[in-house]
């Protein structure tokens, strides 16, 4: 079996929808040897708080493996006391809020939908199957873990009692990996005061701003990163006053070059004519 490491990804937050269905894919290509039974679930996902969020779980056969009976699913999620819970059937806190998104029982796709997404849902979760298969029988399998993190609306506006400065401010969950910027017209700007998300006891987030003196017109916008991949962002036009921008003048610049043009049409001809 060739192994295979993907740097950017085991470093990047959460994998795009074509990062992880590639890596799947690559996976069961080059590991396909003999009798080969995986279970795949990304390191980490990013939901917004009070949505829905996909948990991918992908079991990859290789070819020459043949499944005898419907693998049996669970999901659990892993608390910090230990204990784990039931996603999948859905028990506790999870009843009603959880889907299995391919509901063929043959399917290998195991992914499932957990609804409205709240900030004790910031847990990491596993994808476990029991499996029985022509070659190697009856056996556990289980991905690794998927942490999922959770983030609020972010707020990005004047600052109140100040009007020269622009407050921008999201709760997001004890993730180191989290970073909130603002960019002015494309560019990169100077905060003059950012909190980097200090921990209270009895939250289950930390609270994470950024506020920087205007710079004039334009556009500005916030964001959120997670490691390199952006989760979220919020855009302000600002239109100052005497900092207006008129936009470029091309039907006085169209005018001015027909002047010269109507000249050579119809005066030389005209003069022409005279000779
Ligand atoms: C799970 O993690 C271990 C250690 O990081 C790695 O060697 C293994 O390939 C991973 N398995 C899957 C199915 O991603
Ligand atoms: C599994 O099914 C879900 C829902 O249909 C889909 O979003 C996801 O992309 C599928 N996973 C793979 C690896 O194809
Ligand atoms: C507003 O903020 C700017 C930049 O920090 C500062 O120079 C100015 O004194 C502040 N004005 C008021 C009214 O607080």
């Amino acid at each position: 079996m060739i192994k295979i490491i993907f740097p950017e990804w085991h470093n990047s937050g959460i994998l795009t929808k074509w990062g992880w269905r590639a890596w799947v894919f690559l996976y069961f290509m080059v590991s396909g040897s003999c009798c080969l039974v995986t279970v795949h679930q990304p390191p980490v996902i990013t939901a917004a708080l009070g949505h829905d969020v996909t948990m991918p779980c992908q079991l990859s056969l290789s070819p020459d493996e043949t499944l005898l009976t419907v693998p049996v699913l669970y999901w659990v999620s892993i608390s910090q006391d230990a204990e784990e819970h039931r996603l999948w059937k859905p028990s506790g806190i999870y009843e009603g809020r959880v889907q299995l998104l391919d509901e063929n029982p043959n399917s290998l796709n195991k992914s499932i939908l957990l609804q409205n997404v709240q900030w004790a849902d910031n847990r990491k979760y596993k994808c476990k199957l029991s499996i029985n298969t022509e070659k190697a029988k009856g056996f556990r399998s289980k991905g690794n873990e998927t942490l999922l993190t959770v983030y609020d609306a972010m707020t990005f506006n004047l600052a109140a009692p100040n009007d020269s400065l622009l407050h921008c401010e999201i709760n997001v969950t004890r993730e180191p990996g989290f970073v909130l910027s603002i960019d002015h017209n494309g560019h990169k700007t100077q905060s003059v005061d950012s909190a980097p998300g200090v921990p209270v006891v009895a939250r289950p987030y930390v609270t994470l701003s950024e506020t920087i003196s205007l710079r004039g017109g334009g556009k500005y916008e916030c964001q959120l990163h997670l490691n390199k991949d952006l989760i979220t962002k919020s855009i302000l036009h600002l239109l100052l006053p005497g900092v207006v921008e008129y936009p470029e003048p091309w039907l006085l610049y169209a005018a001015l070059l027909l002047v010269p043009v109507t000249f050579l049409l119809v005066l030389v001809p005209v003069l022409l004519c005279r000779c």
